[in-house]
């Protein structure tokens, strides 16, 4: 077991050469939504995020869906709530236009594959990894860590896209985390379907709802009702650890509501939950190792040993860390200065 655990060490201190600290960029939520991410343009050149969100949207969106939401976005009021109306408004004056914005923002929505785990060590304590892999190395340049403000103080923070206004990593400080991961194999071909759902059904983005969470949750409990049961335009793992011992829980959503809520057990030796992009209950594809090897990584380290840094090591190992991951983000709700996002330039390779 021991020596396991320092094979595995050894092994990483190879591949974690290089990762870096994205920017951070303050957002005021006292500012008016349509000019409260304007401090972007001071952590990111203005040409540079044009040309990534152009590059972005000719290889990924089809011309006739660029077409059709461009008149949308006149209204944008009324079809999408406020702020983030506003907040695609006003980053549409930096980025091109209020309509690539929008586009952007769903067509991220889509294809975010991911490995999250919560954990809880021998004392209660409990810890929060992710890692957001996305085949689009582009994303790398445009990773940021978000701090939003109100009334001067931290109201939450989470890590994301310059130009995209949810989150699938987040915290509230002293309160709870939550990262969000795709869930089953929907196609980029149909993403338009979650903006017919957003715009005419009025149900929120997985990202957006992630969000709110954190910004109107009063705790853990109160996190994971709101994950679980608020509908959304597209199914989705919400992963969520809070502060007292025993608050971890994966919850795998259905648009409506809750599919399966799967809680840490650590009585039962149950002391962390894995998700990556598939329900738990069932066998991974078998092409994908990623849950198995972070199992087997969590095993051998040991609740005893487990801790942010132990936790950011399973998190470097290939396959959970790939050649599509672009983040890692490691994060404990009761301890929220040690809130850490690294960007992997060339993600993780076989040793
Ligand atoms: C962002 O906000 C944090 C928390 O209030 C503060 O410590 C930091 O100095 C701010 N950074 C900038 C660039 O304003
Ligand atoms: C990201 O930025 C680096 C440094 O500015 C640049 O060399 C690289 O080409 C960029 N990557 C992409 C995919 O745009
Ligand atoms: C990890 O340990 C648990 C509990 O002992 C065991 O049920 C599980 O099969 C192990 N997983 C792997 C991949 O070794």
């Amino acid at each position: 077991m021991l020596m396991q655990a320092v094979v595995l060490l050894l092994g990483l201190a190879v591949s974690c050469r290089s990762q870096f600290v994205p920017p951070t960029v303050n957002i005021s939520l006292d500012e008016d939504p349509e000019v409260r991410w304007d401090p972007l343009v001071k952590v990111f050149d203005v040409d540079y995020l044009r040309k990534a969100a152009a590059e972005f949207i000719d290889t990924s969106v089809p011309k006739w869906l660029h077409q059709a939401v461009t008149p949308l976005v006149k209204d944008l009021e009324k079809y999408i709530p406020q702020p983030y109306a506003g907040e695609i408004r006003g980053l549409g004056s930096h980025l091109g236009s209020a309509a690539d914005v929008m586009i952007l923002n769903f067509a991220y929505e889509i294809s975010a594959f991911c490995t999250s785990i919560v954990a809880q060590d021998k004392k209660g304590n409990v810890y929060h990894g992710r890692n957001l892999d996305y085949p689009h190395s582009v994303l790398r340049n445009l990773t940021m860590n978000v701090i939003f403000l109100k009334n001067g103080k931290v109201a939450y923070t989470g890590t994301s896209f310059a130009g995209y206004i949810g989150l699938w990593t987040g915290q509230s400080p002293n309160k709870f985390t939550v990262s969000g991961d795709q869930r089953g194999s929907e196609h980029w071909w149909n993403w338009w379907k979650n903006v017919v759902s957003a715009l005419i059904l009025r149900r929120s983005p997985v990202s957006w709802l992630v969000r709110e969470t954190l910004a109107e949750a009063e705790d853990f409990q109160d996190a994971v009702m709101r994950l679980a049961k608020i509908p959304i335009i597209t199914g989705v793992y919400y992963i969520v650890g809070g502060v007292r011992a025993g608050e971890g829980v994966v919850i795998t959503r259905d648009r409506m509501g809750p599919a399966d809520i799967w809680p840490l057990e650590p009585v039962n030796g149950a002391w962390y939950r894995v998700e990556t992009n598939f329900d738990h209950w069932l066998p991974p594809p078998a092409r994908d190792h990623r849950r198995d090897a972070a199992n087997k990584a969590l095993n051998a380290t040991g609740q005893e040993n487990i801790n942010m840094e132990t936790l950011y090591q399973v998190l470097s190992l290939y396959p959970v860390c790939n050649g599509i991951t672009v983040y890692t983000t490691i994060m404990s709700a009761a301890a929220p200065d040690k809130y850490n996002s690294l960007i992997r330039p060339q993600g993780c390779q076989p040793n």
